[in-house]
């Protein structure tokens, strides 16, 4: 199959970790008999630095006429003093509405292998961590007015939350067919004790569960969520939620199975054409230092072919070969053991050694 991807490599360990990820799909392509071209697309800080516009109209034209796109990520101190509406923050969100990728899917689930990574109790752990977070997309208070007003001699800034029931019924539905293809359990989290938005979101996923009886629905205030989310994650199946405690969320539990740097996500909308990228942020800190762990945006390359390309073999043969590299006890530094008995058995490495430990293991299943 000829399928053109869109790459945004962006700002800080982006280069590094989506370069990797592209030797991957180019040994997937050659192994299954795939032609993969790639379409460069500058977008955030760097496309500031050379255009003046965290996402130049014609950038956001090369992605939604792509295949799928696949993205590093954006942003750094570096443009911190930019005003809101030009940061490369902007451009993502930007990306995302411009391309209708409303439901963003990102998994928490803990590879055996780092268990010891999990920064909890054994006893939590071995009880298993699996789970989705399906947070809606392009909506809520990431997309209301932002501004910030002199009022009785001082500032005030307002961000304005609002959803219609049109786009929680979408993302409700993403929630119910995700809960309906694994476990059957979906929670809802909201704050219907405060939030009228809450409120409309509530009773729109109470409407929908009739329509999917096999799916038992269950409601949760958002507080609660973050703190079941440490006390007993395997509770979860499926969460559904909007855009910023979606965002909040899924950083937690990226956290408790070992990593945020293993995470990858999945953003759909009513095209084939989905939105790649690993959770984490650009980590100017460690940028050009070889130091990244490119292994959520190598999953996230997996993601898209399984979900946009419909590959699933050749998304099991990377993900299988993650999975290797794993068990024979490569870790970048995120992901090292701190305990010392397990560091014994494990080899450091960085983010072009972990590319290409993967790459060798890309075997046709
Ligand atoms: C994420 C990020 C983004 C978000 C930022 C970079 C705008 O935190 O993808 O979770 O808040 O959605
Ligand atoms: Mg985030």
């Amino acid at each position: 199959m000829n399928k053109n991807i869109a790459v945004i490599r962006g700002d800080g360990i982006g280069p590094e970790i989506v370069n990797q990820a592209l030797l991957i799909l180019d040994k997937v392509a050659e192994l299954y008999g795939h032609d993969f071209t790639y379409t460069d697309v500058d977008m955030g800080g760097c496309a500031i630095d050379k255009w003046g516009d965290p996402l130049p109209q014609e950038m956001l034209d090369k992605c939604i006429n792509s295949d799928s796109v696949l993205l590093g990520a954006v942003g750094g101190p570096k443009w911190n003093d930019v005003p809101g509406d030009k940061r490369p923050e902007k451009g993502l969100l930007r990306l995302r509405a411009g391309m209708g990728v409303y439901s963003n899917n990102r998994p928490a689930k803990i590879w055996p292998q780092l268990a010891g990574a999990s920064p909890l109790k054994p006893a939590i752990v071995d009880k298993g961590i699996d789970f989705i977070i399906v947070r809606e997309l392009i909506g809520g208070i990431y997309f209301g007015d932002h501004r910030t007003e002199e009022m009785n001699g001082q500032k005030v800034a307002i961000d304005e939350l609002r959803y219609s029931e049109s786009e929680i019924e979408r993302i409700g539905r993403i929630g119910f067919e995700t809960a309906r293809k694994r476990g059957h359990k979906l929670c809802s989290v909201e704050k219907s004790n405060v939030l009228d938005s809450s409120r409309l979101w509530k009773a729109v996923m109470h409407r929908l569960a009739s329509e999917y009886p096999d799916v038992e629905l269950s409601d949760m205030l958002v507080d609660n969520c973050a703190m079941q989310i440490v006390k007993d994650p395997s509770q979860f199946d499926v969460v559904v939620t909007e855009n910023m405690f979606g965002d909040i969320l899924s950083d937690e539990a990226s956290m408790i199975t070992g990593s945020i740097g293993m995470i990858p996500s999945s953003s759909l909308g009513s095209s084939s054409c989905g939105l790649y990228e690993p959770i984490h942020g650009s980590a100017p800190d460690i940028a050009g230092m070889d130091l990244a762990n490119p292994i959520g945006t190598i999953l996230s390359a997996a993601m898209m072919l399984r979900y946009s390309f419909n590959m699933p073999a050749e998304a099991d043969c990377i993900e299988n070969a993650v999975s290797k590299v794993l068990d024979a006890g490569y870790r970048t530094a995120d992901i090292f053991p701190a305990d010392t008995e397990e560091a014994a058995v494990c080899h450091r490495v960085g983010c072009t050694e972990m590319g290409a430990l993967i790459l060798k293991n890309i075997v046709k299943g």
